[in-house]
């Protein structure tokens, strides 16, 4: 099976929203990831459901929310008309984990768990991997796009793979912050099932995103 990309649209032209989001039309295997930042959880803001409403109508590709905000619980209900696939949080942002995965189930077809660089594997109990569909190790640390990509991240991406294995776990292993086409071959072979890239996709030459998402691949 193909690894699924998740192109970021923070790095996408944002007075061509449309336009860019049109060019990703037909392509395999591709989610959408949308980065709803509250300014306060990292020190940036980007948009919220007024916007997602609008962006639902023009695509068919599944909507992959990442929330770095404060208090995710206020968004699981916040969010919910917005037709997301994937709803994951910070694990650092949360005391709850359990009640907020419960009522993000309710919810979402997908609830994903977030962790920043530092943030080690341990800190998830193997019970919530055995209940959560995602999970998305950061590698840099989160706020903004074009960073460069932080390469002990590797280490953990093998990690979690060698415990998914052990216990038949079904969930995706997401990367997000500094994918290229350089280190793409290495996450996927060590065990990551799908790719956020946000400037290496949306930098293409011509704005040609295809051919990119394809060398990610
Ligand atoms: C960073 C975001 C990323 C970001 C990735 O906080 O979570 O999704 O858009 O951008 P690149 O691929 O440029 O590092
Ligand atoms: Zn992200």
């Amino acid at each position: 099976m193909s690894v699924t990309i998740s192109p970021s649209l923070l790095s996408c032209h944002f007075l061509e929203m449309g336009a860019d989001i049109k060019r990703l039309d037909g392509i395999n295997d591709l989610w959408l990831h949308l980065d709803i930042m509250d300014g306060h959880f990292v020190p940036n803001l980007t948009f919220g459901a007024p916007v997602l409403n609008q962006v639902k109508t023009i695509t068919k590709h599944k909507l992959d929310a990442h929330f770095m905000v404060t208090n995710p619980e206020v968004y699981v209900e916040g969010f919910k008309d917005v037709g997301l696939h994937n709803f994951t949080f910070h694990w650092e942002a949360v005391t709850h984990h359990d009640r907020l995965i419960q009522h993000a189930k309710t919810i979402y077809p997908s609830v994903g768990i977030s962790l920043n660089p530092s943030t080690p594997l341990s800190v998830i109990p193997e019970y919530i991997l055995g209940k959560i569909d995602l999970v998305l190790l950061m590698s840099v640390n989160p706020g903004f796009g074009g960073q460069k990509f932080i390469p002990a991240v590797l280490d953990k991406v093998k990690e979690l793979n060698e415990i998914k294995k052990k216990n038949n776990y079904k969930f995706e292993i997401q990367v997000d912050g500094g994918v290229t086409d350089q280190n793409a071959k290495d996450l996927i072979s060590n065990g990551a099932t799908n790719l956020v890239a946000g400037s290496y996709v949306f930098g293409a030459p011509n704005m040609d995103y295809a051919t990119r998402i394809n060398s990610l691949r």
